[in-house]
Order: C-alpha cells, then sequence, then structure tokens
C-alpha cells in the first residue's frame, strides 16, 4: 500500500575530480543511507534516493538518481526538495573540491606539488534555508568528539528537525560497517539512543521516531 507521504534520502559519498582518473573522495559505502530507503519503502512511503557512487543495489520500489559530485547532489536535492515532506541527508558529501578539473590525466612528471581546493555547497545548510514548517528535514553528524554540544549547535545552525549522531570512534561502526549505534536529536532537545544493531533495523527506528 503506498502512502501520500514523499521521502528525499541522499546517500553515499561525493566525487571530486583532480583529473579524469583521478579524484578525492571518502569511504562511505552508502548502507545507511540505502537501509533507510528499503525501510521507508518498506513502510509504503515513496522514496526517491539520491545517490553518489556505491557498490549496492537500489531497494525494490524505491526511485533512484545516481550523482558523482556535490555539486551534482545539490542540483538534486534542490530539484527535488520541494516535494519531498521528509528528507534525510545520509550522504558523505566532500566539504571540498579542486578549483579546477584537468581536462586529461596527469602524467607522472606532470604532478603538481599541490592542489587548490575549494568550498562545495553546503547541501543541507541550504535545504534548511528553504524549508518550510511542513517539511521535515534530517541530517546526520559523524563526530569523534564534544558530540551532543556540536550536533546541537548543527540542528540550530541548519535549521534541522532531527540529527542523527554517529560516534565514528567507536570501533565497528559507521564508515563500511553493516552496524550502527546513533543517538538520535531534536530541535526540542528530545534524544533517543539507537543501540548498536543492523543498519537496517537502526533505520527502521529512526523512521519510527520521524513518522510517530
Ligand atoms: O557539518 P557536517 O559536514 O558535519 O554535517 C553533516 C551533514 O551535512 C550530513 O547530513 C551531510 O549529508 C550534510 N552535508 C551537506 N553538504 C556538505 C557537507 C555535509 O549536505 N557539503
Amino acid at each position: 500500500m503506498k502512502s501520500d507521504i514523499q521521502c528525499l534520502i541522499s546517500a553515499g559519498p561525493t566525487r571530486e575530480w583532480i583529473d579524469p582518473v583521478r579524484f578525492i573522495s571518502n569511504p562511505s559505502s552508502g548502507k545507511m543511507g540505502y537501509a533507510l530507503a528499503q525501510a521507508a519503502q518498506k513502510r509504503g512511503i515513496e522514496v526517491t534516493l539520491v545517490s553518489g557512487p556505491v557498490n549496492l543495489k537500489v531497494p525494490d520500489g524505491v526511485r533512484s538518481i545516481m550523482v558523482e559530485t556535490a555539486q551534482e547532489m545539490n542540483d538534486a536535492m534542490q530539484a527535488l526538495f520541494e516535494k519531498a515532506d521528509v528528507t534525510i541527508m545520509a550522504a558523505a558529501v566532500c566539504d571540498h573540491r579542486p578549483q579546477s578539473k584537468h581536462g586529461h590525466k596527469l602524467k607522472k612528471n606532470q604532478h603538481p606539488s599541490y592542489i587548490k581546493l575549494e568550498a562545495n555547497p553546503d547541501i543541507l545548510e541550504s535545504l534548511g534555508r528553504r524549508k518550510k514548517s511542513s517539511q521535515i528535514l534530517v541530517g546526520f553528524a559523524a563526530e569523534t568528539e564534544n558530540h551532543l554540544v556540536n550536533a546541537m549547535t548543527k540542528i540550530h545552525n541548519k535549521n534541522l528537525d532531527w540529527i542523527a549522531l554517529n560516534d565514528v570512534s567507536r570501533k565497528g561502526l559507521g564508515f563500511q560497517s553493516d552496524f550502527n549505534a546513533i543517538t538520535m536529536l531534536s530541535k526540542d532537545e528530545e534524544t533517543v539512543i539507537l543501540d548498536r544493531d543492523t543498519k537496517l533495523v537502526i533505520a527502521s527506528r529512526i523512521l519510527k521516531l520521524l513518522f510517530k
């Protein structure tokens, strides 16, 4: 049974190209975002997944848009945001990109001694600025210290309803893993601890909170 609720989810890393064969990225597997998409689809919610490059199958019944760079992810998210009742930014967006992409593969002896970077758009922040009161916006935060204080600051700065706080300093959790442990923090300072479990179980608990 399909509901009228539209959910927009971003997942995976972005790639910021240096030349046609080299890029800057991060180790995000996309598993958390894909688990959220699968769990939302199971609840009968209409899901659009905007995904960076990952080795995962798009869950059945989920509409997907594949992107590579942060700018492409930004374009897709901005275009889809207005229709989304709930938006979850689970992607690990690269904060920076090379100022220019070389048109051809750099030869060994051509390698520059440094790469000039420029800032990528903060997608979540700009969605927060556009958000209507009827929309729910959720961000992720991977912190290694001062978790709760930093997360609360992020909620206010980016106008979020919830933030999913990953403690990436805990072994065997987070990036690449099939498991996660998350603290959910709301703008009203409600705190819900989701103890270590598979990303799919964690994902359905997150959705239960958002759709309660
Ligand atoms: O500020 P920080 O990068 O830790 O925030 C993480 C959250 O912001 C995640 O939800 C991530 O998807 C989002 N983000 C973004 N655009 C960026 C960097 C992060 O939307 N350029």
